[in-house]
């Protein structure tokens, strides 16, 4: 087992973005081709090495538990018709050795607050946070690593708070946490301030945070004691703003690609994208794409 053992995934929020489709179903079970938002994230948690899954929930997010569960009925049917390559497929959901731990949210106050639920959880120990909307597609395409297995390598190099960043236009700082790693422009770089969804004009930088996080234990005291944040909620931003001067926070710029599918625009990117690089669906999704004409 790795480092990091465990992983918590907030799946508390509204959803709003995706109304209507959200209203009885979490954003995070939309699929991109054939998979759940959750179970991509879930997959790249289990390939960094991670095997306690730990879901900050809230109400509606029921359809998460009961896929990362036994469905009995539907196993036994495809086993008696012989569907194997089917079951197969259901069976990696949740492979043996990984642990689903549940914990509520009871009201969505926002990230930080969601992080907070899973303190008992996890314990005194680094921890990581995936946010299923960001689907993150790393180098694995290449044999590669996962962009969540890039920051367990970064973090066994420079133990600390790892955040994933990439660069954003300045128009869109108002969209992300961004950092300030005074000018340094390495992969791994020292965090020296971050601000929650800042203006363009007042970010310390175009370097956002991605969904992807690894944390140290002690955000939570930090988390416990700050005032509300941007936009009146807790912010896990303002969390990992107050460890930096007592412990080290790195901003990694991670090499792969993401896609924000919290918003309609990436759901679609993801979704093209995704079809295309399927070897099943890709030939014939291009040749679709190819009689558009555009
Ligand atoms: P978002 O900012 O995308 O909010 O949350 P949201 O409510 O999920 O979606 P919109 O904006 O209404 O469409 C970022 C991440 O934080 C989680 C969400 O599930 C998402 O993964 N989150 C947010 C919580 O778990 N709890 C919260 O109180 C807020």
């Amino acid at each position: 087992m790795g480092v990091i053992r465990k992983a918590v995934f907030p799946v508390g929020g509204l959803g709003t973005r995706f109304l209507p489709a959200t209203k009885a179903i979490p954003k995070e079970m939309l699929p991109v081709v054939d998979k759940p938002l959750m179970q991509y994230a879930v997959e790249e948690a289990y390939a960094a090495g991670i095997r306690e899954m730990i879901f900050v929930t809230g109400r509606n997010k029921r359809a998460i538990e009961d896929h990362f569960d036994t469905a009995y009925e539907l196993e036994a049917e495809l086993e008696a018709a012989g569907k194997q390559a089917l079951l197969d497929v259901v069976n990696a959901i949740k492979p043996d050795d990984m642990d689903c731990f549940y914990v509520r949210q009871p009201r969505a106050l926002g990230l930080g607050h969601a992080v907070l639920c899973a303190e008992k959880l996890v314990g005194e120990e680094p921890f990581a946070v995936l946010l299923a909307d960001d689907l993150m597609v790393g180098l694995e395409a290449q044999g590669g690593p996962s962009v969540l297995t890039q920051m367990v390598q970064a973090y066994e190099a420079s133990p600390g708070t790892v955040l994933a960043v990439q660069d954003v236009p300045r128009a869109d700082t108002r969209r992300y946490g961004v950092v300030d790693v005074r000018g340094v422009n390495q992969a791994m770089a020292e965090v020296f301030a971050m601000v929650e969804k800042p203006h363009p004009d007042q970010a310390p930088s175009t370097l956002a945070v991605a969904g992807r996080y690894i944390l140290s234990p002690s955000v939570f005291e930090r988390i416990r004691h700050q005032p509300r944040g941007a936009g009146g909620e807790i912010q896990l931003t303002d969390g990992i703003a107050a460890l930096i001067g007592s412990e080290k926070v790195y901003a990694m710029r991670y090499q792969g690609r993401r896609y924000d599918c919290g918003s309609k625009e990436g759901f679609l990117q993801a979704t093209i994208d995704m079809a295309l690089a399927n070897a099943e669906l890709g030939p014939a999704v291009r040749q679709h794409i190819q009689t558009l004409g555009l």
